[in-house]
């Protein structure tokens, strides 16, 4: 017998903003760790494949899951201790990141605004190391606490080893996420007293330019950051999305030179480790896919990296359109484009989608 928190045989298009179809042969509702261990140590758990889901804002659904899929809603978050220089922030990993944001900033605790808005989960900040408008989690990320679910046991991992990068970290380096190994119920952050406006990133400078804002609050950046959000991102309720669908591609600084001789302006930020990163949304934009549709699914019109499903998709119209866009790309700029959000695939379901497309 399963524990009651576990529902068998259920549709996860609730529980991927890119509203996916597909079904979950086992969904379990996490509101407690201690039930993660009940999970860890049942047998009909041992041995099963498993996926630990957050909102789903950077997953593509490939087809169904034969296995556990873990739907994290621990809640919980506070102030756990300051020092000289920072004060320390814990969250669950259910919570809503964005709700969070919202929370440190009502509380007097600036320094995660321009991560306002992002879709998802506290617990699944790390994963992928979010990041907008010039602020990264990795800026402020402190350390995270995780159940081992192979072994029931609790990990603390301090935020340098995590080994986080542009949207990466060593859970999706490891294959850790993929294979469901680790689930992170805590996450802490440490803000720094002394608080900095971060108002470089272009986007951000104009906008407070336009609106006479000269020294803002960190409630202010704020609002410039869910103006800017709401007129470029489509909100998953309205216009299901799994946020930016392709990585920026990095690529040699001698290749981006070549490409900008050709096309000057290409945007184009050099990297601390010599490379150089292209805005993907502009090479999309530039090889006509903006705005445009292949069957039930298309690149958004305000934001060409945002693959948006129009109604009905299935994992075969993504994988159509993703493979359209790359070639596109690849063929005028000779880039290739990696998809950003995690792909969860059963073996057989992933067979079952190649083999229909
Ligand atoms: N651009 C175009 N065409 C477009 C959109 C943008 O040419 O349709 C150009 C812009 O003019 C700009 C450049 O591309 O020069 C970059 O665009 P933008 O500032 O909108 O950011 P992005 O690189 O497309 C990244 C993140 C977003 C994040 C924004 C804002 C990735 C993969 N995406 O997008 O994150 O919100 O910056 O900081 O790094 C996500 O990861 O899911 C995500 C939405």
């Amino acid at each position: 017998m399963l524990p009651d928190f576990v529902a068998s045989q259920v549709d996860l298009t609730p529980y991927n903003t890119l509203a996916l179809p597909a079904r979950a042969e086992f969904l379990a509702h996490i509101q407690r760790i201690e039930q993660l261990a009940i999970l860890a140590s049942h047998p009909e758990f041992a041995g099963r494949r498993r996926f630990v889901l957050g909102g789903g804002s950077n997953l593509i659904v490939a087809g169904d899951f034969g296995g556990f899929v873990l739907r994290m809603g621990i809640l919980g978050k506070r102030r756990i201790g300051e020092d000289a220089t920072y004060t320390y922030l814990a969250v669950a990993a259910g919570e809503n990141w964005s709700d969070f944001v919202a929370w440190t900033l009502d509380s007097g605790w600036p320094g995660l605004e321009n991560l306002i808005g992002i879709p998802g989960t506290a617990g699944a900040a790390p994963i992928q190391n979010i990041g907008a408008y010039g602020v990264e989690a990795s800026d402020f990320l402190y350390r995270l606490t995780a159940l081992d679910l192979a072994r029931g046991e609790t990990i603390t991992l301090d935020a340098h080893d995590c080994a986080l990068g542009y949207r990466d970290s060593l859970f999706k380096r490891e294959g850790w996420h993929l294979s469901g190994r680790y689930a992170i119920t805590e996450v802490v952050f440490r803000l720094p007293k002394a608080w900095r406006p971060r108002i470089a990133y272009r986007e951000v400078a104009a906008k407070l330019a336009r609106d006479g804002i000269e020294n803002p609050a960190p409630a202010q950046i704020a609002q410039v950051i869910t103006a800017l959000r709401a007129q470029k991102l489509p909100d998953p309720r309205q216009l299901p999305n799994a946020g930016s669908f392709f990585q920026n591609p990095k690529v040699f600084a001698g290749f981006a030179a070549a490409l900008r001789h050709a096309h000057p302006d290409l945007p184009a930020y050099p990297q601390p480790d010599g490379s150089v990163k292209l805005a993907a949304a502009w090479l999309i934009e530039h090889a006509d896919w903006k705005g445009r549709n292949l069957g039930p699914v298309g690149m958004y019109e305000q934001q060409a990296l945002v693959l948006v499903n129009r109604g009905g998709a299935r994992f075969r119209d993504v994988q159509n359109l993703s493979r359209a866009v790359r070639e596109a790309v690849f063929a005028r700029f000779g880039v290739t484009l990696t998809p950003e959000p995690v792909l969860l695939q059963d073996d057989d379901g992933a067979e079952n989608a190649e083999a229909n497309a």
